[in-house]
């Protein structure tokens, strides 16, 4: 019998205040978020054999060696990682490693380090946020220029990171060039590149590139590297490309409450992530998931695409009046209410079945609505 949380609101970091339905466990997956997703089988296998014996607490154990010696193939063998629970931690975590506290984090407006941690960057870092208003989601060396005009002023913030989150919130992505473009800029001017990479890994799949192309190959300084959004039970890693931003970073880590007793339960989902290509299958999967979605709902008559569809998720205007008759079967956000824009995200176990029966829904509900019938 699946237990039914009576005033439940919608979560995994999305804002309670957009529309969807109350959470319930064992409706249908629907397109709500790519961390409902469960855990991959291929993860779950590996927290098991992980479990068979007793392991030195704290990150002395073999898979977090293997994790690490992993994470150096993918990002670089200069590149040093650290293990963390979640996405907004290694944000947090990264901006305190990097930033003084007369400094500040130049971001989108509609970054997750600025509208979806509660203030954790502010409060916990103890960072300003300097957010852009952008039409995608995706910050320019122009955006960066324009917050600059007061660096090595005494009176004013002064800018050390520039944060880009790949792929974005809005479901596009940066290309390589892009983020070299940005890297090399910050760097010039004295500043360094972060990136929220919770959804990396659908990044890398769309453009076919390894993570490293599109991290210290650009000149990326640190990463947040999700996993839990790509079939994790939980847990991000935390990305130097350059050693040298690592000094310390143990103790941060460990200061900020993230440092796992039993670390061979988040290093071995990482083990299982990243030794075979189940990151990149899983991403793949995912993102061919929203093209389907976008294919299917285009063929749908009043539907508008509001985001080029370049990751795992789809944004877009339903029909008249469809929004809330497919809300009574599917789980989805509302994501802009002045526009009624709505969220779709695609995860590792989204099924070409529900895409297609969604957007048939979507297509009964605008038919209907139109009619009346
Ligand atoms: C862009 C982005 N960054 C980071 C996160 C990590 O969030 P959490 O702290 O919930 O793991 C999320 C999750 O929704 C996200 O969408």
């Amino acid at each position: 019998m699946p237990i039914v949380p009576k005033f439940a609101r919608p979560r995994e970091g999305d804002r309670g205040r957009r529309a969807g339905p109350a959470s319930t466990v064992g409706q249908v997956k629907g397109f709500a978020s790519d961390n409902n997703a469960g855990a991959h089988p291929e993860v779950l296998a590996a927290l098991a054999e992980a479990n068979a014996e007793h392991a030195t607490a704290y990150g002395d154990d073999p898979w977090t060696a293997r994790a690490k010696e992993l994470l150096r193939a993918h990002f670089g063998k200069q590149s040093v990682s650290y293990l963390v629970f979640n996405g907004s931690a290694a944000n947090v975590l990264c901006f305190r490693a990097l930033c003084r506290p007369w400094q500040s984090v130049i971001c989108t407006a509609q970054a997750h380090v600025n509208v979806d941690e509660g203030g954790a960057p502010e409060s916990l870092a103890g960072v300003k946020l300097q957010a852009v208003q952008t039409h995608d989601a995706k910050l320019t060396p122009e955006h960066v220029e324009w917050q600059l005009d007061r660096l090595g002023d005494q009176h004013a913030v002064q800018p050390r990171l520039v944060s880009v989150t790949q792929s974005t919130e809005l479901g596009t992505r940066y290309e390589p060039y892009e983020l070299h473009a940005l890297a090399h800029f910050a760097h010039e001017r004295g500043l360094l590149l972060h990136v929220d990479g919770a959804r990396l890994a659908n990044a890398a799949a769309g453009l076919d590139v390894s993570l490293r192309e599109i991290t210290t190959d650009v000149g990326v300084d640190a990463v947040s590297f999700g996993g839990t959004k790509n079939g994790l039970l939980m847990g991000e890693a935390v990305v130097f490309c350059d050693p040298v931003h690592a000094e310390g970073f143990a103790f941060l880590r460990k200061q900020t409450l993230q440092l796992a007793s039993k670390g061979r339960f988040l290093a071995s989902q990482f083990v299982a992530l990243l030794e075979g290509d189940l990151w990149r299958r899983s991403a793949v999967h995912a993102n061919a998931m929203a093209a389907r979605l976008a294919d299917a709902l285009l063929s749908v008559p009043g539907v508008r695409l509001t985001q080029p569809v370049q990751a795992n998720g789809v944004f877009a205007i339903l029909p008249p009046g469809a929004t809330e008759r497919v809300r009574a079967d599917w789980r989805f956000y509302t994501w802009d209410e002045s526009t009624s824009e709505v969220r779709l995200m695609c995860s590792w176990d989204t099924t070409p079945a529900e895409v297609d029966a969604f957007a048939a829904d979507v297509a009964h509900a605008g038919e209907t609505a139109r009619t009346g019938a």
